[in-house]
């Protein structure tokens, strides 16, 4: 317990951008990006899908019917094709939630403070993941970045090379140390991982658990990984779980972490980051 109690007080909470500032702005927009770097984010989490050109985009899903005005799977179509999509227009539509209200889906009264035009292609255009990149860098302060790789199965293999070969381009791919690295590599997917890690052995690399499998009930994570990943849902419900992860020697990193009692049981398990729709709420619940 000691050794735990000592972690706990060594480094303070990073607070993660999930898909950017995405409860403000469009998921995966530059708009929602830079408005977490605003916010003061410590960290920009985001998905990667390769296009049938070879590009890597930030979209969630497998296909882009739910957030774009198109249709269809990003691995079928080329960034030209993204390119011409409105990625942000859905986001006017959505109903709101009330920031900080603990549990609540009410709607929220005021205007949110971005409107989408048509020209304000910030808001509205598919986000590459070299533009991110360089965002990051002429972000005038230490921003993090936690990419996940979403299950590529049309391209097995083809994600993970394309993305280091990126993060090279960058002088990103190959840290001296995980501990000083600005980015890190997240997935579900084990396999996804290892080809990573293979490649480019200190990138840290974050395993993502929607359940505890019985295979990791140890506390212990796939080879070489040092990050756990797990959603706040396994938090609130296996919080010795958590203890057992830090206990063999894993960072925890969990998502997504939007209601204030949630941020203050991370803080009371010390949890070493928080990925959240609202950084700006978190950060204010944090004391920042
Ligand atoms: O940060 C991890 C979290 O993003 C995983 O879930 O579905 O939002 O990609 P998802
Ligand atoms: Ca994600």
């Amino acid at each position: 317990h000691d050794a735990v109690t000592h972690a706990r007080q060594q480094h303070p909470i990073q607070v993660v951008a999930h898909r950017g500032a995405s409860e403000d702005a469009p998921e995966h927009t530059l708009a929602a990006y830079r408005k977490a770097i605003e916010d003061g984010a410590d960290a920009l989490e985001c998905d990667v899908r390769l296009t049938a050109d070879g590009h890597l985009v930030c979209v969630h899903d497998r296909r882009v019917n739910r957030t774009s005005n198109g249709r269809g799977a990003v691995s079928a179509l080329e960034l030209a094709d993204l390119a011409a999509l409105d990625f942000g227009s859905w986001k006017a539509r959505e109903p709101q939630e009330t920031p900080g209200t603990p549990g609540s889906r009410s709607t929220r009264v005021e205007e949110p403070d971005w409107v989408v035009r048509p020209e304000d292609r910030e808001h509205t255009s598919v986000l590459t993941l070299e533009r991110l990149l360089e965002l990051v860098a002429d972000a005038g302060r230490r921003v993090e970045l936690a990419i996940e790789t979403k299950h590529p199965t049309r391209w097995a293999g083809q994600v993970e090379e394309r993305l280091l070969l990126l993060l090279k381009r960058f002088g990103l791919d190959a840290p001296a140390t995980a501990a000083e690295s600005p980015v890190r590599i997240m997935s579900f997917s084990a396999r996804s991982l290892h080809r990573v890690r293979a490649a480019s052995p200190t990138l840290p690399t974050v395993y993502l658990m929607q359940f505890v499998s019985p295979r990791l009930r140890d506390g212990r994570l796939p080879a070489g990984v040092g990050i756990a990943g797990p959603s706040i849902r396994i938090v609130r419900n296996h919080p010795a779980y958590v203890e057992r992860l830090q206990q063999v020697g894993h960072q925890v990193h969990v998502w997504t972490v939007n209601e204030p009692e949630d941020v203050d049981l991370c803080v009371e398990l010390g949890i070493d980051a928080i990925i959240t729709n609202r950084p700006r709420a978190v950060l204010r619940r944090l004391g920042r």
